[in-house]
């Protein structure tokens, strides 16, 4: 139906007569002339029909918006005040000679070309669609995973799909349920990751696998989280921590490369434990250069106890952030940073202003003065290197609470007064994960998944003091987005029992759900150990997205639905009935 693309065309196409299909983009009608920017995946063409040309000037006074036409005419070049440097064919023009109106279009429920409420770009998830933006995304995406491919292809990684009916694997996330008509009462879950079956790959001596795959979870979203998204999935055989580390550095620094033109130089490793007392978190965004410094040390006394309202029974923290040139800070702006620490918990925010030129308590504006002596406000100084015109703002409280606070608000004022540089890259890896954690009601969990495996010179601590013992996995990390995360894997079936022990889960259980696994982990399986990159999130940092959503061709809205296809729906009593379920109507 066509000879050209409509982005395609160039000046080397002068004279040339050229077939096009597409959308009437825009139109412009000056009388004489109609200008009609028609508009193809590949990008903009201006068209004109003239008057003399009587037939086909009536058949596109009939053009809307929308409208999907193909036209033949001649590539001519434009006037010189009417180039348009702003699209690449913006030096040449087609002169129509004929005009076949394809279909026409009602008037768009949405201007795609602006920003619209979310929930009508969703609705109309095809219309949106068009815009160029999220196709630029969709292009960038498309020629990322071909690079992921070939360069797995050339370190001889085998693509193999693992089961979307399966089990579930315990990623941390609900799991999203499939009844089965087969067998009523029983069910599927859609996998969280392909965890196990990478696993069992490697016991079966695949060697090298890798996929790229969708995952589910039914968890709280975000601005970079999905239910259902994709990763790639990465596990090898006989090959430490490092290597693996290594390898996915390469693969990362071709993306960028290729990409953005960014040449990485070495990650930097940092370990779990500084990246908390740093940052207050274990994503850190190292663009900010702000960093969280401990004075619990320093104002240990009871007074302060006394005066913070601290609960010495609790594990707490005393801690602050330096803002350079902070000191101009009005009341309202620290009062709204103060209720921003209060979303996560923290009582209160104090601040120390450092107003003067010399060192002491009258060079100071603080709502804490009065417990203030001296020697502690000079120890606080020299400590956070606060110079003349810096705020100090200060937390004490639980050590999570502090370092939630203080993290969130780093981030903030980082992005607030324009201290992150926001064009640049930090990767950052974390390493050295805690194996366990326990919550507020004592029970222990898996920081990273159960099947992580132990430093080797904790392996003792396992029975002895599980809290304190070091996994053997890694995050990457990039202006603080995870992106990825992995671990060496445990290889021995005791140790992998011990492990659900200290999580506790039951024998009967473990057999129930891991039955597999643990039959699996008696048969020569090797040392083995992996990762996960999340490719939506690559995406977004390489398209410079602010949402996950704009590199996804159909994604669900903050509260897991499909707008468009109108999902999760309800089915009818006789499917229901098929698969033995009955609704019970008053849960909602
Ligand atoms: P993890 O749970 O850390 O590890 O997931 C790996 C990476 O997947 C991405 N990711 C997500 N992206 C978008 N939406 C989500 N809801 C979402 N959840 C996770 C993140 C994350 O770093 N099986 C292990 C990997 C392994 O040990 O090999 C796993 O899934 O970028």
């Amino acid at each position: 139906m066509r000879t050209k693309y409509c982005g395609k065309i160039r000046i080397i196409h002068l004279n040339k007569i050229v077939k096009l299909c597409g959308w009437v983009h825009k139109i412009r009608n000056f009388g004489q002339f109609i200008f009609v920017d028609m508009r193809d995946y590949t990008g903009l063409i201006q068209v004109i029909f003239e008057l003399k040309n009587n037939i086909v000037f009536k058949k596109a006074l009939n053009l809307r918006n929308e409208f999907c036409i193909q036209i033949t005419g001649t590539v001519q070049k434009r006037e010189e005040k009417n180039k348009n440097f702003k699209i690449s064919t913006g030096e040449i023009e087609i002169l129509a000679s004929v005009l076949n109106i394809l279909n026409t279009s009602q008037a768009l429920p949405l201007n795609y070309t602006n920003n619209n409420h979310d929930d009508s770009r969703l609705k109309y998830r095809y219309l949106d669609l068009r815009s160029f933006n999220i196709l630029d995304n969709l292009k960038i995406r498309n020629k990322i995973t071909y690079l992921i491919r070939n360069f797995m292809m050339k370190k001889n990684f085998l693509d193999i799909e693992t089961p979307i009916l399966t089990k579930s694997t315990p990623e941390g996330a609900r799991d999203y349920l499939v009844p089965s008509r087969n067998h009523p009462g029983k069910f599927y879950a859609l996998p969280q990751s392909p965890q196990l079956f990478k696993q069992i790959l490697m016991i079966a001596g695949i060697d090298r696998y890798y996929q790229i795959v969708k995952c589910f979870r039914d968890e709280d979203l975000r601005s970079d989280r999905q239910p259902e998204f994709t990763q790639i999935d990465i596990e090898v055989s006989f090959m430490n921590a490092k290597k693996i580390r290594n390898l996915v550095e390469k693969l990362i620094k071709k993306l960028w490369s290729k990409i953005v033109n960014f040449n990485f130089k070495k990650f930097p490793e940092m370990s779990f434990h500084e990246s908390m007392k740093k940052y207050g978190t274990d994503k850190p965004d190292l663009r900010n250069p702000i960093e969280i410094i401990d004075i619990s040390n320093i104002c240990k006394d009871q007074k302060f106890i006394f005066f913070f309202n601290l609960n010495t029974t609790k594990n707490n923290r005393i801690a602050l952030l330096c803002i350079p040139q902070g000191a101009d800070l009005s009341r309202k702006k620290i009062d709204i940073y103060t209720q921003y620490v209060k979303k996560f918990n923290s009582k209160r925010l104090f601040y120390i202003k450092i107003i003067e030129n010399y060192i002491g308590c009258k060079s100071v504006y603080s709502p804490m003065k009065q417990i203030l002596d001296e020697t502690t406000l000079r120890k606080i100084i020299e400590k956070s290197k606060a110079k003349n015109g810096d705020i100090l703002f200060l937390v004490a409280d639980e050590e999570h609470i502090v370092n939630k606070s203080l993290g969130m608000l780093r981030l903030k004022l980082g992005s607030d007064l324009d201290i992150t540089q926001k064009n640049s890259w930090k990767p950052v890896w974390i390493v050295d994960f805690p194996m366990f954690s326990k919550d507020i009601k004592g029970n222990i969990s898996s920081v990273h998944h159960p099947f992580t495996a132990i430093k080797k010179m904790d392996i003792k601590k396992l029975k002895s003091s599980p809290n304190t013992a070091i996994s053997d996995s890694y995050d990457l990390v990039i202006n603080g987005y995870e992106i990825g995360g992995g671990s060496v894997r445990i290889n021995d079936v005791n140790i992998q029992k011990t492990v659900f022990d200290i999580i506790g889960i039951k024998k009967s259980i473990q057999n129930k759900k891991f039955g597999f696994l643990i039959e699996a982990l008696k048969y020569g399986a090797p040392p083995h150990a992996g990762i996960a990159l999340g490719l939506d999130r690559i995406v977004m940092l390489l398209t410079h997205s602010e949402n996950i959503r704009d590199v996804i061709a159909f994604p669900k809205t903050t509260s897991a639905t499909c707008l468009m296809t109108d999902s999760p729906s309800t089915i009818n009593n006789v499917l229901l009935q098929e698969l033995g379920i009955k609704i019970l109507k008053n849960r909602y």
